[in-house]
């Protein structure tokens, strides 16, 4: 049975980094945002297209700890879309039962953008099917930082033993303390580094570096990416079987 098989070989836990977004805009003659609205509604898609590809996680780079650098228009720009983003989207995610996740640093977004991701978190609670997270305001070092400062705060109450501290106990700390680590980390848009995203989690990740422009990103690409996943031999340090 091909989608047993899909399932099995297949990557659980698919991440993306989408990028892309302003030189799709440059090459149109468009400001950056309009790249970031055609980025936006590429996400539904790729979401729709994760069950018949085996995917169970997919979780999206947004906006990263280092995108305040850029200018107040396109980072004010970015938080007005990431807001109607997620009004318009939240009721179709519950249709679709997919149940939606947010890592980062909450806190330092404005209330009425934190207060909606809480919304979507809430009322896709109960879904079953794909888990979409997305990661916003999100750094993999910041993570670090913030899940080692529980853990501090953790073992100065008495309520962790330093001894104790092994590779289970920082992950038990992070955002995505409910998610199994990425599989496949997808890149888009030709640029070849990892920008600050699941550090930790992607220890052991396959990686897929892919020149398309994150708008122009489909699902028959996904698809073939996933696809292409499936031959690889993962040996996490052994030799092979
Ligand atoms: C990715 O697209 C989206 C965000 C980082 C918010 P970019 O805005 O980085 O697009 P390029 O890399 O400039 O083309
Ligand atoms: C990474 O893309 C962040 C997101 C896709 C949200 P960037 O465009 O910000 O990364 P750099 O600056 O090229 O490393
Ligand atoms: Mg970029």
């Amino acid at each position: 049975m091909s989608s047993d098989k899909t399932r099995r070989d297949g990557p659980r836990h698919v991440a993306i980094i989408m990028d892309g977004n302003g030189r799709w805009a440059q090459a149109r003659g468009g400001p950056r945002l309009f790249g970031h609205h055609a980025g936006a509604r590429r996400v539904r898609e790729i979401v729709e297209a994760c069950p018949e590809n085996g995917v169970d996680y997919l979780t999206i780079f947004a906006f990263s700890t280092e995108n305040w650098k850029r200018t107040q228009i396109e980072v004010a720009g970015l938080m007005s879309l990431f807001r109607r983003y997620i009004l318009k989207e939240m009721q179709d995610f519950v249709r679709q039962n997919v149940r939606v996740r947010f890592i980062g640093d909450r806190v330092k977004l404005d209330k009425k953008l934190s207060g909606l991701m809480d919304e979507a978190e809430e009322l896709t609670a109960q879904c079953t099917g794909t888990n979409l997270t997305i990661a916003l305001n999100y750094g993999g070092r910041d993570e670090v930082a913030r899940a080692t400062q529980r853990l501090a705060r953790d073992v100065a109450s008495g309520r962790l033993d330093p001894e104790k501290v092994d590779e289970e106990t920082l992950p038990r700390y992070l955002d995505t303390h409910v998610l199994p680590d990425p599989d496949l980390v997808i890149r888009t848009s030709g640029e070849a580094r990892i920008s600050n995203f699941l550090l930790w989690q992607s220890a052991y990740a396959e990686y897929e570096f892919i020149e398309t422009l994150w708008p122009d990103f489909t699902a028959a690409e996904f698809h073939d990416l996933v696809s292409a996943y499936a031959g690889r031999e993962r040996r996490y340090g052994g030799v092979k079987a």
